[in-house]
């Protein structure tokens, strides 16, 4: 087995990213270079169970970090490794993962909106506020992707659609942007399918959009049916729904 797969077989039977067992390491003192292997052994048996083999790979990594022998590296046989560079941070690190808003990822989200002009810093952190509401895509750690809801309880949407406007309980489609490096890779797609599941679960039938006209082909292509145009504040809008 490679040296990646005992880290990440050791991930998958405990819940911890090599990092998180090098931060626990650290506040036992383990970190300390006169350490004896056996000490972190007998705790990692002790805490999570782990035989002598997945044991060793753990006090690698809190000794030396990431670095490892070039010895097997490409070799092609059962032990070889890509590079001679661990990955610490985990499986999910490099993948994307859709996580609620929170106060670590609410200026990288609210940044990555202004930048893509969807509307003025005021009014993507009015909706923002609403952390529950709001969900981020994340490569690394690093914001690449939002999107949201809201409940029209402004009438924002009613002069322009007069008695088709679906109430105030109806759900919209709040702001939604992906990072120009990352468009075009289906995280969209992800993003949007993600807050659809959230909005069944909290019982809602349907899903609304107020879309600008270049926008309209793309929720189109998501399963959106045209409903309506009008214009709000001057601007040509289609409206749009996703009945579930
Ligand atoms: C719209 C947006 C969120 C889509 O994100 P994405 O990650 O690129 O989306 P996906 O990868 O899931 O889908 C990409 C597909 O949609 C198409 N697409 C992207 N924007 C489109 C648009 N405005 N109209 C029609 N199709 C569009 C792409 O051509 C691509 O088609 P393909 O799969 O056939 O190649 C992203 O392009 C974006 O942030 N745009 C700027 C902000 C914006 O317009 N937000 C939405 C309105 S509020």
């Amino acid at each position: 087995m490679s040296f990646q797969a005992y880290l990440d077989n050791i991930e998958q039977k405990t819940g911890k990213t090599p990092e998180e067992f090098i931060a626990i390491a650290k506040t036992k003192g383990f970190d300390s270079p006169d350490t004896k292997a056996g000490a972190i052994i007998a705790w990692l048996k002790e805490d999570f169970d782990l035989g002598r083999g997945h044991a060793m790979a753990i006090v690698h990594i809190i000794k030396n970090g990431p670095q490892i022998s070039d010895k097997h590296v490409g070799s092609k046989g059962a032990h070889s490794d890509p590079t001679n560079k661990l990955e610490l941070k985990g499986k999910q690190s490099s993948k994307l993962q859709i996580r609620s808003l929170s106060k670590e990822t609410y200026s990288a989200a609210s940044d990555l909106l202004l930048e893509l002009g969807l509307d003025t810093r005021e009014e993507i952190n009015h909706h923002l506020d609403e952390l529950k509401k709001y969900y981020v895509a994340l490569v690394g750690g690093v914001v690449i992707g939002v999107i949201g809801w809201y409940q029209d309880n402004v009438n924002y949407a009613k002069p322009a659609m007069g008695d088709k406007f679906p109430g105030e309980e109806a759900y919209w489609v709040g702001f939604f942007g992906v990072d120009d490096k990352y468009q075009g890779q289906g995280i969209g797609s992800k993003l949007i399918n993600f807050l659809q599941q959230e909005l069944k679960a909290m019982g809602a039938v349907e899903l609304w959009v107020s879309s600008v006209q270049e926008s309209t082909t793309y929720y189109e292509a998501k399963g959106f049916e045209r409903f309506m145009s009008g214009s709000i504040s001057g601007r040509p809008r289609d409206f749009l729904v996703k009945r579930f």
